[in-house]
């Protein structure tokens, strides 16, 4: 279902562009035109065909991820070439008299002086969205930031001073996101020399068989306090089940309304996940794979006074976090805003107010990365990927 929605999506996208090209481009490439893309999306076709007849496995993530690849970066072009052209559209309805009141694109070619400066406005329009595009591939499959960061809490055990552990996040493997990618990940973050390893969700891209590559990634990446993990929405769009078997068979913790007490120093922290509410209300209201977060399940055996530190996808869900007495809490989920094209403002305001960084409350703090993957489109604009690490500090 969700692959037949993204192809219903994809269409009517091409639809419009269809319109557009029609309005930019001299009469006699009409007739070719929609043949013309046809044959650049025949890729994207080919990708969603496959997946629909259940053909995801491991021996066709190879084909998947070259076709998806192609599809997804022109279709990246289609959206900015439209959105640029919108632009270019309401420029000229504010610069320029309207002769008569028009509603859509198909009135347009009874407008010459419109049609003339979409078309003059198509050169500028197309460069700017390639550019947009290789702008942002190139941001979004760079090397990612390393945020280094020492917080501190007067109360933290002696014994956790100095920890040092790293957050990844969003890392979606799956089409886009391949495994050299994820050897890069790991070998950067392996560099850190981390004592612990947190993964905050959307391990995968939608299908619990990319999987795999993460784990042969990050195979033989043991940091001593352990590593653990857990699960975001995307990771809820298929059954979860061999997610779950899977990281527990490469030694990786799933915590999910569960808790694991870590020794160090003489000192005990208590880490701590919650469970994404993807898991009780997903995408399809007939699967549903646990209550969402439940705080009080996640703390049920820890004793009051020890330190607590909770992986949380999302970052809308803290309060739930703060319930289970979280002293620090990581999360994800919102890329940063992913494309950012205003200077200034995040797109993932869009999806709440925690979007990327820092965040107090109280005595409490909240980490929200902007992740290593892509969703949607393969690109990141304005919201460079990231690795966090980050050292408890006593005083
Ligand atoms: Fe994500």
């Amino acid at each position: 279902m969700p692959f037949l929605l993204a192809l219903v999506l994809i269409l009517l996208v091409q639809w419009l562009h269809l319109r557009l090209l029609c309005l930019e481009l001299p009469d006699r490439f009409h007739r070719p035109l929609p043949w013309l893309l046809f044959f650049f999306h025949l890729p994207l076709i080919l990708f969603a065909g496959l997946r629909l007849l259940g053909l995801g496995g491991h021996g066709a993530l190879p084909l998947l991820q070259f076709l998806s690849r192609i599809g997804f970066y022109f279709q990246a072009f289609t959206v900015m070439h439209l959105l640029i052209a919108m632009l270019a559209e309401w420029a000229w309805r504010i610069f320029r008299k309207p002769v008569a009141e028009v509603d859509s694109l198909e009135e347009a070619p009874v407008d010459p002086s419109r049609r003339a400066f979409l078309r003059t406005s198509a050169v500028a329009s197309t460069g700017a969205a390639m550019a947009f595009g290789v702008v942002g591939a190139q941001e979004a499959f760079s090397d990612p930031q390393i945020t280094r960061l020492e917080l501190t809490f007067p109360d933290l055990p002696p014994g956790l001073d100095g920890l040092r552990l790293a957050q990844l996040s969003d890392l979606h493997a799956g089409p886009l996101v391949g495994a050299k990618t994820l050897r890069r990940w790991r070998e950067l973050t392996e560099r850190e020399r981390p004592e612990l390893l947190l993964f905050t969700g959307d391990l995968v891209d939608s299908r619990p068989e990319e999987l795999e590559p993460l784990l042969i990634a990050f195979q033989g990446f043991h940091p001593p306090l352990g590593r653990f993990a857990v699960l975001g929405n995307h990771d809820y769009f298929d059954d979860p089940g061999p997610i779950w078997r899977d990281l527990e068979g490469a030694g990786i913790r799933c915590l999910e309304n569960a808790a694991a007490l870590i020794q160090r120093g003489g000192s005990t922290l208590a880490l701590l996940g919650l469970q994404d509410p993807m898991a009780r209300n997903g995408r399809f209201a007939r699967l549903v794979y646990g209550p969402g977060p439940r705080p009080a399940e996640a703390t049920r055996d820890l004793p009051s006074d020890v330190f607590r530190l909770c992986m949380n996808h999302r970052p809308s869900e803290w309060e739930e976090a703060l319930a289970a007495g979280a002293r620090l809490t990581l999360s994800g989920h919102t890329h940063g805003g992913q494309i950012n094209p205003i200077p200034g403002f995040s797109s993932a305001r869009l999806i709440g107010p925690r979007t990327q960084g820092l965040y107090r409350e109280g005595p409490d703090l909240l980490y929200v990365s902007r992740g290593l993957g892509v969703v949607g489109l393969p690109i990141r604009i304005a919201a460079p990927p990231e690795i966090v690490i980050i050292t408890l500090r006593r005083t």
